[in-house]
């Protein structure tokens, strides 16, 4: 029997994405249509959603939606069904997803509160309502409090880091009852939290990588919600994302000026140039990329202060990402220290992430905790070696060069321990050993290329929680 599920998010690649959490809500109806379950998602009606459905069918009409008039429009999303929140009061705005220039919108808890709100309406029609990330989880809570439902709830935590925590003076506007406004309800620290509500009100949850879900059981990681994952352990669930690989094939990829495979590695060297041209870089020298956020979570600020030395040992850096403005400036700082050897793009450019795995050497994820990253999936399946901090999804999908790893031909990758400026120049130093013994390098490459992170596995683990559950109603 084909189950049904509503996958409710803030994103979905190709039309919204600031970060992983768009690849993977965009990747999951691919990826569980294979295993009998249909997948509809629901996202906001941001500008660029509206424009890139185009006509579409209103389905659904609120005159009153947490304050403001609302209609839910079907499209599609890469052939799978579509469901688009139009509210233009609260989604059509000029700046990005979440705020602008002056920073977080703040009435962001009355449009995430609305999403989850228009999920929980319509959440009958599906046997499985799967909510992503704090801007949706409050669909779990309303449905918890609805009269009747049958739709069983599934939490998945893309980043505990992130809680959507407002203060009490909004509760009153949530449309809730009031004994919602309790410690197994909304209640989070005095005032509402939006993660928290969905985690206690959620069937399951689940977060994107079986080391994740381990470390959130720690304070360290938990960021204040440790308790509560404690207390709900039993339902806790960590399963690893995988790669579109629709979106993500070396050997199909559009955006790379020469496609290549495992067994044509040598050609990787046309779009290595193209990727030095491109920033002005000299020749020689391994070429490490970053393609990330710039911000404390990712250990930008780390590698920031190890610049001079990665140039001084002989390495050469492309970097791709936006962030925190101190960030931006170090490195574009050290961009102008070092011409010819690093080069700095800030934005936010899809095609040229692209251009930058299929042409480095290798990519940098020094994160300080990473709830499971895909920059490091994207480096193995190009072939742009990761060099990764062993904490959380990157913990669970690289395989560090040592001795016994390399003997036994399973090495994919640079693990380090923690990413103190000591611990991370060793990596520096230590990938930059094993680049300059060619068959060992290309082994790694290989190595990287041949593993499956499609999401053939992970896909059928969601598929067989959803079915647990509707089983266990
Ligand atoms: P996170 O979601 O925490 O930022 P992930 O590694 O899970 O980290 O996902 C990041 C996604 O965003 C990847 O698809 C990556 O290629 C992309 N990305 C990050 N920064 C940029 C950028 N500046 N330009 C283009 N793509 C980017
Ligand atoms: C979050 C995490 C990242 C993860 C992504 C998709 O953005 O920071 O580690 O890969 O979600 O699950």
């Amino acid at each position: 029997m084909t189950l049904s599920v509503l996958s409710v998010a803030s994103e979905a690649y190709p039309l919204a994405k600031t970060g992983g959490l768009a690849d993977v809500v965009g990747a999951l109806p691919g990826a569980l249509a294979a295993h009998g379950v249909a997948v509809t998602t629901l996202i906001p009606g941001y500008p660029a959603v509206g424009q890139a459905i185009g006509r579409a069918r209103v389905v659904r009409r609120w005159t009153d939606l947490l304050g403001t008039p609302a209609r839910l429009l079907k499209g599609e999303i890469a052939g799978h069904p579509l469901l688009v929140l139009d509210a233009p009061a609260l989604f059509a705005r000029g700046g990005g997803l979440y705020g602008d220039a002056s920073g977080d919108y703040p009435d962001n808890w009355r449009r995430f509160a609305a999403l989850g709100r228009a999920a929980a309406d319509i959440a009958g029609d599906y046997d499985i309502l799967h909510a992503h990330d704090w801007q949706a989880a409050m669909a779990a809570a309303y449905l918890r409090y609805a009269p009747a439902r049958t739709t069983r709830t599934i939490v998945t935590i893309h980043n505990i880091a992130f809680q959507g925590a407002f203060p009490a003076e909004i509760f009153p506007e949530l449309d809730l009852p009031p004994e919602a406004f309790a410690l197994d309800g909304v209640e989070y620290y005095g005032g509402v939290g939006f993660l928290k509500a969905g985690l206690e009100a959620a069937d399951a949850i689940t977060t994107v990588s079986p080391t994740y879900a381990t470390e959130i059981h720690r304070a360290q990681f938990g960021m204040g919600l440790e308790g509560l994952i404690a207390a709900r352990s039993a339902s806790v669930h960590g399963i690893v994302n995988g790669i579109d690989s629709a979106v993500w094939n070396p050997e199909a990829d559009a955006a790379l000026a020469q496609p290549f495979t495992a067994r044509t590695l040598a050609k990787r060297r046309v779009n290595a140039r193209a990727v030095a041209r491109e920033y002005g870089l000299g020749e020689g020298g391994p070429l490490f990329t970053v393609v990330s956020r710039l911000t404390g979570q990712k250990g930008m600020d780390v590698l920031a202060g190890l610049t001079d030395a990665l140039v001084q040992m002989g390495g050469r850096l492309a970097l791709l990402g936006s962030g925190e403005p101190a960030l931006e400036a170090a490195f574009l700082a050290a961009a102008a220290r070092h011409p010819g050897r690093i080069g700095v793009r800030i934005g936010y450019d899809e095609a040229l992430s692209h251009r930058l795995q299929g042409g480095a050497d290798a990519i940098l994820i020094p994160s300080r905790f990473e709830p499971c990253g895909l920059t490091q999936l994207y480096g193995l399946a190009y072939g742009c070696v990761p060099v990764v901090a062993r904490t959380g999804g990157l913990a669970d999908t690289v395989i560090d060069a040592n001795e016994a790893a390399l003997a036994a031909g399973v090495a994919t990758g640079i693990v380090h321990d923690g990413v103190d400026p000591d611990t991370l120049l060793r990596a520096l130093a230590r990938t930059i050993a094993l680049h300059a013994q060619p068959t060992v390098w290309s082994t790694l490459q290989r190595n990287g290329m041949r593993a499956d992170f499609s999401w053939a596995r992970s896909g059928l683990r969601y598929a067989r929680l959803y079915r647990n559950l509707t089983e266990t109603a």
